[in-house]
């Protein structure tokens, strides 16, 4: 029987994360992967398939749209799908790779296999047991489906399926107008798919700034999305080599249909603990399939989870940040995760990202506060490169102009969001940010900008 301080028990963001820095930290590791890769849902069929496909998506959109504005002629590319398939698998190899790289300089031990609980401390992979001091589950999330709804992966897919289909759609309907139904269909749209997002609340993606969401709706609109909003799904109906989608419409109830080649069920995700033996340990879990934890600690002694499969957003580096916290603490230092400034990043075009209060939660919590809105129209390199749709709003205490959140929708919200993050770590004021030199011509002198409508104004607007 082989024996480690640490065994980890998923290979994703999370729990490679946690590997690294343990092995770093002096513990003797091993991760018990049964994917053929390393890397998880996030490398292998998540984030970084995705982000291939959002950049030649782009990419092909760009040059239809701005290329002979720009003065560069010549015959558009027209899309070969099996090579653009080749390059998204290129790039999540080399990805996956890297982590099997990463394992070897660390002296990780990857157990290959799926692996469940025998007994407090023992790890059982295929016919072996393997000794632990402690273990740590990090096995993430699968997609959750609807009732009514079966998926088959061809016409009726999750976001594993949507990033393999044989060839691109001639319609799709995305059930959901989440995270995943916009990133993916947005794609589809761009590369010229018939898209239609049916959404059962009022408005896209849940839990954003109402006023960026409105203005993310209304730019996806424009980009050739339709959406059917306050539309229950109530199921899905296979027709030949197609699928028809029933929805009733909430104010109404009247009950819709409507077809597609494909279908995508974006519904969310839901932990995956299946196979674990987690009931036979008698680990205990919350309502909605999560396993309980205090700082990462089951109820088991030495048995700790992270990730999508205990509560908080699901989100890859919110699950990096815990497998780093969770090192931290198994090496008896400290480890600390920020949940109030965790970054949340919507990888459309544009980018759409947050951190912070909402200007609703901080209403909700009647909080006094102000808002500083900079448009990326005022943005010098944003409207050089036709990019000037969005605007950066910043939101700080009303009394001590301490930043509170930031909701960007524009060119790099992503990275410039940043930014904020940091300041918001170091409890800076909407007046630090605005008194920081920011180089010109950057999309970052948007952030500035707001920064500075907090206060005097902005200077561009
Ligand atoms: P989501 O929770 O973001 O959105 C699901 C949407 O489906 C909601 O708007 C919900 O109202 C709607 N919905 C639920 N039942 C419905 C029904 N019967 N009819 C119509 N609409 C219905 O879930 P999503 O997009 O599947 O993402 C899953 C998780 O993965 C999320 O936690 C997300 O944050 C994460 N993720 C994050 C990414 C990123 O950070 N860029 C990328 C992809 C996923």
């Amino acid at each position: 029987m082989a024996s480690f301080d640490v065994i980890i028990l998923g290979s994703g963001p999370g729990g490679y994360v946690c590997a690294i820095r343990c092995a770093q930290l002096g513990l003797r590791v091993a991760v018990v992967e049964g994917r053929d890769t390393l890397g998880g849902t996030c490398l292998n069929i998540g984030c970084i398939p995705s982000k291939a496909l959002l950049h030649a998506s782009h990419s092909y959109h760009e040059v239809h749209e701005n290329f002979e504005k720009m003065g560069l002629m010549g015959g558009a590319p027209t899309i070969d799908w099996t090579k653009m398939q080749a390059y998204k698998q290129d790039t999540v190899n080399g990805n996956t790779k890297g982590i099997e790289f990463l394992f070897k300089k660390n002296k990780i031990t990857w157990l290959k296999g799926w692996g469940s609980i025998a007994a407090s401390g023992q790890v059982k992979v295929g016919d072996e047991l393997h000794e632990a001091k402690n273990i740590v589950i990090a096995t993430g999330s699968e997609p959750a489906t609807l009732p009514g709804v079966t998926v088959d992966e061809q016409v009726v897919v999750t976001s594993t399926g949507a990033l393999t289909l044989p060839a691109i759609p001639k319609t799709m309907v995305v059930i959901g107008a989440g995270v995943i139904g916009l990133e993916m269909g947005s794609v589809y749209a761009r590369l010229g798919t018939g898209v239609t997002v049916v959404e059962y609340l009022d408005a896209i993606t849940p839990g954003l700034d109402a006023e960026v969401a409105k203005t993310f709706q209304k730019i996806l609109t424009k980009q050739g999305l339709k959406f059917i909003l306050g539309a229950a799904v109530q199921g899905v109906e296979r027709t030949n080599a197609a699928a028809k989608v029933i929805y009733t419409l909430r104010k109404t109830e009247a009950v819709e249909t409507l077809d597609a080649d494909v279908v995508l069920v974006a519904t969310g995700r839901k932990p995956y603990t299946h196979g674990l033996g987690l009931e036979s340990l008698g680990v205990e879990m919350l309502p909605r399939g999560q396993i309980k934890t205090n700082h990462f600690e089951t109820n088991i002694k030495g048995l700790f989870a992270i990730g999508d499969a205990i509560t908080g957003p699901m989100l890859a580096h919110k699950a990096e940040d815990e497998g780093m916290a969770l090192a931290e603490i198994l090496a008896g230092k400290q480890g600390h995760v920020n949940y109030t400034l965790i970054p949340g990043v919507i990888y459309t075009a544009p980018e759409v990202a947050n951190v912070g209060a909402t200007e609703e939660q901080l209403k909700e919590q009647g909080i006094a506060y102000k808002v500083g809105k900079f448009p990326f129209m005022g943005n010098a390199r944003a409207k050089a490169v036709f990019q000037a749709d969005g605007f950066v709003k910043m939101l700080a205490d009303a009394t001590t102009d301490r930043i509170l959140g930031c909701h960007i929708i524009g060119p790099g919200a992503g990275d410039l969001i940043h930014e904020v993050c940091v300041a918001m770590e170091f409890g800076a004021s909407a007046q630090d940010l605005a008194l920081t030199c920011h180089a010109h011509p950057t999309y970052s002198e948007a952030v500035r900008e707001a920064a500075l409508a907090c206060g005097d104004g902005a200077i561009h607007a």
